[in-house]
């Protein structure tokens, strides 16, 4: 099995409901190990850059308007898998789909305020994680 890192991103909801914890606590027991972390508003021109990839769909504003409306949380996952590991523990874009269990189940309201994000390929993964970190602030464990 291959040694992997994603972008994981506690999102805006997710802080305010007071549950980082929680949530690590998830990535910890699934064998995933926080590599590096940090706190951040996001700026609309950040917010807009990360999801430049939906620009086109009709929920980009409103997605963007979201992800600024509060501090997020944003760490790098490491460990095997870890791209799917950590889709598996969010569940399903939307809550209501959600298998139980998984955070968005769990935690998330609505598919507007789904609680995290995760890197959808391992390729994609390497790219956000350099959006958001030098590599000097990712630590081999
Ligand atoms: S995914 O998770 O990337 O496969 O899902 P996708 O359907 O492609 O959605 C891309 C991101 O847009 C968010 N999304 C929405 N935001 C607001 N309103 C609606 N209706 C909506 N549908 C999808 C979804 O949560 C994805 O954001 P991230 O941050 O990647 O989870």
């Amino acid at each position: 099995m291959a040694l992997e890192r994603t972008l994981s991103i506690i999102k805006p909801d997710a802080v305010a409901k007071n549950v980082i914890g929680e949530i690590y606590t998830r990535f910890e027991k699934a064998g995933l190990k926080v590599v590096a972390s940090k706190m951040k508003q996001l700026s609309r021109a950040e917010a807009e850059g990360f999801y430049a990839v939906h620009r086109e769909r009709p929920f980009f504003n409103a997605l963007v308007e979201f992800m600024i409306s509060g501090p997020v949380m944003i760490q790098v996952l490491q460990g095997e898998n870890a791209m799917q590991k950590n889709r598996d523990l969010m569940g399903a874009t939307n809550p209501k789909e959600a298998a139980a269990g998984t955070i968005r189940a769990d935690f998330a309201d609505s598919i507007d305020a789904n609680a995290v994000h995760g890197s959808d390929s391992v390729e994609n993964a390497a790219i956000e994680i350099a959006y958001f970190f030098p590599a000097t602030d990712v630590y081999a464990r």
